[in-house]
């Protein structure tokens, strides 16, 4: 095991690049962090985290004096040798991931030859192929990143492996990469490049897979009378599948799996094969965000003039990122149905408000349960589980009738309390 201290540099301080500075700053080394929005940097230098992530604005504080944030990409260059490219790939309107930061970063170095490019980016299978080619002889390394939000400073941390992939004559960087992550103790596996860009979207797009699967034995169980919490433990017990990413519920979102799997999709497409498995996990997920709108007409018949309450913006608990979120697909779906919708989540309704169409924001979830002919609650936030559900929230609505969008609430309580209760596969 090595000790020694980088220079590293993190081009991109967005989620996963604010977390993988923070956590290299804490393993000891000096981390230069740029990007090119300006207000970023300012609140980052004064030690202020502009997203919600449990633990970080904790360890930027801590580690302040190895953290620098910078614009200056020629900063950078100057003090850091391994550049981590952490630029964001949003999908473009093929569905292939659009590289176009990526390639600003390339053109901002031009041919400096003293930097190794370490690509934390999720990029297309091929991109390090065609990247070397380019900068030949500089040194380019894989290292996929496979955090999730809400605990990414913990699976930073503590991962459950770490992919390093590099190529001929890149070894030497490979070693000085996985020497920085020797420290947390994880098996550190040495591939290509490409396998490790494939590793990324293959392993996204297989845990999206397992949800869209556990999802659609959900609704054959609401046909058939079984209970899907219970179906979900009995096939987890199986060592072969696992208990984790077994949760039914209303669809997956959120700002890497829609892209991800759509971008390996099309990316299939595009060397001529047709992927089928993953369109229809794509489509099995649009449907699940809509079948909420079915479960209500169920109970209301038409929607027309009904008040629903959306409990939770965010794709999931402790984020504030709403990117695919089913409260957006829901709430556009609901407002077509005729209903009046309000929204409350603890810190991404505002955020959001742009996009909710014109759902009333409420600053309680109290608040958007007064008067409403039925409650969706669509983010497991811990505090949604914490209220007075047979008391309080009863006694305010006008109909007790709960669509429980992740088998989140005690619903032998609720019926018990008279409440109308609709899981997900139960
Ligand atoms: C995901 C992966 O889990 C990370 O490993 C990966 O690094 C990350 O994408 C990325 O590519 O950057 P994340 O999107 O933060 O992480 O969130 P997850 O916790 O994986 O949840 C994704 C979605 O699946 C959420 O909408 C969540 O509600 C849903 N989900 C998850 C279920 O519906 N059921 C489950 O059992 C688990």
């Amino acid at each position: 095991m090595t000790d020694e201290k980088e220079a590293i540099g993190v081009i991109g301080v967005g989620w996963v690049g604010l977390v993988t500075a923070a956590c290299f700053a804490e393993l000891g080394h000096e981390v230069w962090g740029r990007d090119i929005v300006p207000e970023k940097v300012e609140s980052l230098a004064r030690g202020e985290v502009p997203i919600h992530e449990p633990g970080l604005p904790e360890l930027v504080t801590k580690n302040a004096e190895r953290l620098h944030f910078t614009t200056d990409m020629g900063e950078t260059l100057e003090h850091a040798r391994l550049l981590f490219v952490a630029v964001d790939t949003p999908p473009s309107y093929s569905g292939d991931a659009d590289l176009s930061r990526v390639e600003t970063v390339l053109d901002e170095l031009g041919d400096s030859d003293r930097h190794a490019l370490v690509m934390k980016s999720t990029v297309p299978v091929g991109t390090g192929r065609s990247i070397q080619r380019r900068r030949a002889g500089t040194g380019y390394v894989s290292n996929p990143e496979f955090l999730k939000e809400g605990s990414a400073v913990a699976d930073f941390m503590k991962p459950d492996r770490v992919v390093v992939g590099a190529d001929e004559g890149s070894s030497g960087f490979a070693d000085r990469v996985a020497a920085l992550y020797e420290p947390l103790g994880a098996r550190i596996l040495r591939t290509d490049v490409a396998s490790a860009e494939m590793i990324k979207l293959a392993s996204n797009a297989f845990l999206a897979t397992k949800i869209s699967f556990i999802n659609e034995i959900a609704n054959v169980s609401e046909e058939l009378g079984a209970d899907v919490l219970q179906v979900a433990e009995g096939m987890g017990l199986d060592d072969r599948i696992g208990p984790k990413f077994l949760r039914a519920g209303i669809g997956w979102g959120g700002s890497c799996f829609p892209k991800d799997v759509q971008a390996l999709k099309q990316l299939a497409g595009n060397s001529g094969y047709h992927f089928q498995l993953l369109t229809a996990v794509i489509e099995v997920n649009e449907l699940q965000k809509r079948r909420t709108i079915g479960k209500l007409q169920k109970h209301l018949g038409s929607l027309e003039g009904k008040e629903v309450a959306l409990l939770g913006v965010a794709f999931k608990p402790d984020t504030d990122d709403i990117r695919e979120a089913t409260s957006l697909v829901l709430s556009g779906r609901l407002q077509g149905e005729g209903a009046h919708v309000r929204v409350y989540d603890p810190v991404a309704a505002l955020r959001a408000n742009s996009m909710l169409g014109g759902a009333r924001i409420c600053e309680s979830a109290l608040e958007a349960v007064e008067g409403a002919d039925a409650v969706v609650l669509v983010t497991e936030w811990p505090e949604f589980g914490e209220l007075d559900w047979t008391g309080d929230v009863k006694s305010r609505m006008r109909v007790p009738l709960v669509v429980d969008g992740r088998n989140f609430l005690d619903r032998e309580a609720l019926v018990e309390a008279g409440f109308t209760y609709e899981g997900i596969g139960r």
